[in-house]
């Protein structure tokens, strides 16, 4: 009996030290935001609702930047409760759409006076097109993003010093550009299987490392600084346009086992935003709070300064 109690208490030991390693790094940031601004996008849930919870708790005004107006007005009320802040508000914003960006932006430069920290997070693992024909995912993780934090950046400048955070991932070390394919199908590879969907999934996740690397270089002098990141595996929806077998059977007992909680997956993001120091080390690449080398493909100056100038074609921008 007594060893049986004495297994399960040593069983419960090694679990509690094993989620405690799966949690990785903590930011470590005191930084308080009060009176500083802050723009989320894709914040109605998981890593992205994390984030502006942890930052209303330091003080900002912290801007939803969702897709749903129902889902997004619930976020804001959660946000609101798990903050204690009333500091918090929903505004509509669908990466998936051209026009709803720009409409974003010109009602958001138009009722708030400043931009401190704009989190670029929401992410989609999904096939299809956008509205503007572009690949789903290619245009609401990269191109959809790209445009807000141009269309923002005057007044990122302004209130400088200000933070761009791109949430990418470490499956960007398996994307690949593949500019003719984009030029016939303005989308990175086409397919409808799973795999098709990881690859193309770690195509636009490239991007986001990518652009990240070119913006830090547009923006030398300006003390808006750049980050792009890799939250670690993180149980959150991501997965819940995954064939329902798998889900079950395959993804959930992996996720609760092996992946780490939002809040948990939200550090790195606050890190980038928040820890003071970092300015010297804009346009890199962070995981588990701290810069990471990065691959070579990742810091190629040309194949960087050349997807910005096709993101701009496609955005609209040029
Ligand atoms: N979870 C992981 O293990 C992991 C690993 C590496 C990187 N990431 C990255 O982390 C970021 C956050 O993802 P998550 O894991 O927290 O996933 P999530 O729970 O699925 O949250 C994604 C968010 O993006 C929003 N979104 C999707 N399409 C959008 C659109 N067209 N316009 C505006 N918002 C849109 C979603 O809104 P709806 O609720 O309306 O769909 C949701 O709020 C993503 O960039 C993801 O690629 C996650
Ligand atoms: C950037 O910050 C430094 C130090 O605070 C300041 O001296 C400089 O004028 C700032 N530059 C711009 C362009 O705001
Ligand atoms: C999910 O995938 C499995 C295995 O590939 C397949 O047998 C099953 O029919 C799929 N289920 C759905 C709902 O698509």
């Amino acid at each position: 009996m007594t060893e049986l109690l004495l297994i399960a208490g040593i069983c419960i030991a090694v679990l509690i030290i094993f989620r405690r390693f799966v949690s990785g790094e903590k930011c470590k940031s005191k930084t308080k935001l009060h009176g500083k601004t802050v723009i989320v996008t894709g914040s109605n849930t998981g890593i992205g609702k994390a984030t502006a919870v942890e930052l209303a708790k330091r003080g900002a005004r912290v801007i939803l930047a969702c897709r749903n107006q129902v889902r997004g007005e619930v976020a804001a009320t959660v946000v609101k409760r798990e903050s204690g802040s009333k500091n918090v508000a929903f505004m509509q914003l669908d990466l998936a759409s051209l026009k709803s960006v720009r409409s974003f932006a010109e009602a958001f430069l138009k009722t708030e006076d400043r931009l401190d920290i704009l989190i670029n997070n929401a992410g989609i693992s999904l096939h299809g097109t956008t509205e503007d024909g572009l690949g789903l995912m290619f245009g609401v993780n990269h191109i959809g993003h790209f445009l807000l934090t141009n269309l923002l950046l005057d007044r990122l400048k302004e209130c400088a010093p200000s933070r761009i955070v791109t949430v990418a991932s470490y499956l960007h070390n398996f994307g690949k550009l593949d500019f003719d394919c984009l030029r016939k199908h303005k989308e990175f590879g086409l397919g409808e299987s799973y795999i098709d969907t990881v690859k193309i999934y770690s195509h636009s996740k490239l991007c986001n490392v990518l652009f990240t690397h070119e913006l830090a270089k547009k923006l030398q002098g300006s003390n808006v600084t750049c980050y792009s990141l890799h939250p670690g595996a993180v149980d959150t929806d991501l997965a819940r346009y995954m064939n329902k077998t798998l889900r079950r059977f395959v993804y959930r007992p992996i996720a609760a086992l092996f992946f780490k909680d939002v809040e948990a997956g939200a550090q790195t993001t606050l890190h980038c935003a928040l820890q003071e120091g970092i300015e010297s080390l804009s346009g890199r690449y962070f995981s588990n709070c701290a810069v990471q080398k990065g691959s070579a493909k990742a810091q190629d100056d040309a194949l960087a300064k050349k997807l910005w100038e096709v993101s701009e074609t496609l955005s609209g921008l040029s």
